[in-house]
């Protein structure tokens, strides 16, 4: 009888830890965690709970060990694992020191593996039937990353596969040829981390023409002066060339890019406009309006964009028509311009994204 008892307890014992154990697992998982020691409400070393909240991959449910771990849920055991000597580190070290550890990362911090089984098809299939993946039940279940299939993942969040696309966000631009050909090349040598801790007092993109240029201007590859190779969504709404939106040309198409954008440093402004307007202040205010017009037309879309995108999720049927519409909106996005590239033209696209996301609800 006694010995019976003894028994019961072990096993208690022992399921209690493993379920306790899981727990800790989830609960040490979570950004709240993380915020423990990642504290500050502000972008920069330490901030990084605060500007991933920012992130457009938080706004899509992909948390901190999606990135911080490469996928497989032995590798994420792993960085478990490694983060146990954390604690120490952060008791043993100066507020100061800590923050001087954040602004340089290791290599490691955030493997391109996990950013490829994402953004890619080929990848995530080779390193699916190579690598172990997953525990069986819903409750080993850790995070998103582990559970990623292309393209069926990709697609529905409406991404390119990175690897075959030579048209990314508006963009001429082959990820593989580049990829490929240079080995020192890493997605933050050109993303940053805009995408996942987004500082607002950065021009990213100023930063990104920077690398370009680094080899554009000698090791071939279209010369900076070559706008219109790389910027292809500029160009293709300059000269009503987007698929699906009939318009006219831009009453400025006959000018160069560089008519207007005559500084590396410096976006045009209300004064470009004027000068060359026989100094007609009439052209400043126009150019505020314009800009002021589409944002406000954008903040709108954008809400019918992310209902219709929550009713395509359910809807397999509605899939093609949601795409449809979401390419012309960040085809606007895209440009960046708000308008000024080609107002009239740039209201007919969003009007005819507008029609395609209100006629999903
Ligand atoms: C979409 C991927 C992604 C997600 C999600 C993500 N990170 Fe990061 N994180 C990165 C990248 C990329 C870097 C930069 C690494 C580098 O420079 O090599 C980084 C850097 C960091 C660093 C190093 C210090 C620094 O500021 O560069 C910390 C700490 C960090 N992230 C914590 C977090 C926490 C906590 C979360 C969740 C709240 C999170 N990350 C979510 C991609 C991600
Ligand atoms: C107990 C405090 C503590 C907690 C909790 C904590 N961290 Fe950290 N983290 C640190 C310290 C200290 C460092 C610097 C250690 C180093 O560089 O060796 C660090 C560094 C990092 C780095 C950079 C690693 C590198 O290779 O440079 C990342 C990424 C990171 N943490 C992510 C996270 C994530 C994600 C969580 C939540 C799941 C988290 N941290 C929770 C203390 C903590
Ligand atoms: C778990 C899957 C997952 C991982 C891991 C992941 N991403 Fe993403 N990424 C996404 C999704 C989903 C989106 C689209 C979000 C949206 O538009 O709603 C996205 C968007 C992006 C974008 C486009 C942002 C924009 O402005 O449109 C970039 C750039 C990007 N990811 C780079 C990276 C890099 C670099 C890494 C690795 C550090 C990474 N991602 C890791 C799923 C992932
Ligand atoms: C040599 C520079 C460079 C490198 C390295 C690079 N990218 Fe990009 N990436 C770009 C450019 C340019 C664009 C288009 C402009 C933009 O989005 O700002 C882009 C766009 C993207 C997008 C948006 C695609 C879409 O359909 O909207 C994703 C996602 C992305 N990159 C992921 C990655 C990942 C993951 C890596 C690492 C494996 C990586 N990139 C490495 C330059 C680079
Ligand atoms: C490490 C050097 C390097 C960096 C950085 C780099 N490129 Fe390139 N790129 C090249 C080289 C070299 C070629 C020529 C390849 C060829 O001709 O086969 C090329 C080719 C191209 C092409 C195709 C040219 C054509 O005529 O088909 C485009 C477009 C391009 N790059 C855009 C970009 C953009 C945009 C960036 C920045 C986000 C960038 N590159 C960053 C080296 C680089
Ligand atoms: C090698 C490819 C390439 C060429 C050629 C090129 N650009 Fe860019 N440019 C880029 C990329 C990539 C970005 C950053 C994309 C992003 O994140 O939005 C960029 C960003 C920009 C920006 C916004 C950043 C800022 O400066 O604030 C402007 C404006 C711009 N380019 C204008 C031009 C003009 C004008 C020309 C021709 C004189 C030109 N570009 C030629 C690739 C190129
Ligand atoms: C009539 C003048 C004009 C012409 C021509 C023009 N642009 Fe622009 N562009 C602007 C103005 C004004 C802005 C908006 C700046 C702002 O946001 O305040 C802009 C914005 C941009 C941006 C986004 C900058 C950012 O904030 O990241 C890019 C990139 C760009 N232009 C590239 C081009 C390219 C490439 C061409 C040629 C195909 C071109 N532009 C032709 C006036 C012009
Ligand atoms: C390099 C010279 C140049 C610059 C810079 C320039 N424009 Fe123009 N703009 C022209 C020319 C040339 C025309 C065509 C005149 C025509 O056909 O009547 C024109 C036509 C226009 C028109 C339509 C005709 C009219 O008179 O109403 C508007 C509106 C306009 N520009 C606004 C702007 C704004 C806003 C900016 C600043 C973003 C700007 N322009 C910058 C040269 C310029």
């Amino acid at each position: 009888m006694k010995k019976k008892v003894w028994i019961w307890g072990i096993i208690i014992i022992i399921v209690v830890g493993f379920f306790g154990t899981v727990e800790i697992f989830h609960f040490t998982s979570e950004p709240e965690f993380c915020a423990i020691c990642h504290p500050k409400r502000e972008p920069g070393p330490n901030g990084e709970v605060y500007t991933w909240e920012h992130s457009i991959h938080a706004k899509a449910g992909i948390t901190c060990l999606d990135c911080h771990a490469k996928p497989g849920v032995l590798y994420y055991f792993e960085r478990k694992i490694i983060a146990v000597k954390d604690p120490i580190t952060q008791l043993t070290h100066s507020q100061k020191e800590l923050d001087e550890m954040m602004a340089h990362p290791s290599a490691e911090a955030a493997p391109e593996q996990s950013c490829l089984f994402c953004h890619t098809d080929d990848f995530n299939k080779k390193y699916r039937s190579t690598h172990f993946m997953s525990l069986p039940t819903k409750f080993l279940r850790f995070r998103n990353l582990d559970y990623v299939v292309n393209p069926q993942f990709r697609e529905a969040h409406g991404l390119k596969d990175i690897m075959k696309a030579d048209h990314v966000a508006g963009y001429y631009f082959s990820h593989s040829e580049h990829m490929e050909n240079f080995d020192n090349l890493r997605c933050t040598t050109c993303h940053f981390n805009e995408f996942a801790h987004p500082d607002n007092r950065i021009n990213y993109a100023y930063k990104m023409k920077m690398v370009c240029f680094k080899c554009h201007k000698e090791e071939g590859g279209p010369k900076d002066s070559n706008c219109v190779k790389c910027h292809v969504v500029q160009n293709e709404i300059r000269h009503a060339k987007i698929k699906g939106a009939e318009g006219d040309e831009d009453v400025m198409a006959d000018l160069g890019c560089d008519d207007c954008h005559a500084s590396f440093k410096k976006l045009p402004g209300k004064q470009t406009c004027i000068d060359c307007h026989d100094g007609d202040k009439k052209f400043g205010e126009t150019l505020v309006q314009w800009k002021n017009k589409i944002k406000e037309r954008l903040a709108k879309t954008g809400k019918l964009y992310e209902k219709a995108r929550a009713k395509a999720e359910k809807d397999k049927s509605l899939q093609k028509k949601f795409f449809e519409g979401e390419r012309l909106y960040k085809t606007v996005l895209n440009d960046k311009s708000f308008g000024v590239h080609n107002f009239e033209y740039v209201n007919t696209i969003l009007d005819k994204a507008d029609k395609i996301f209100s006629a999903m609800q």
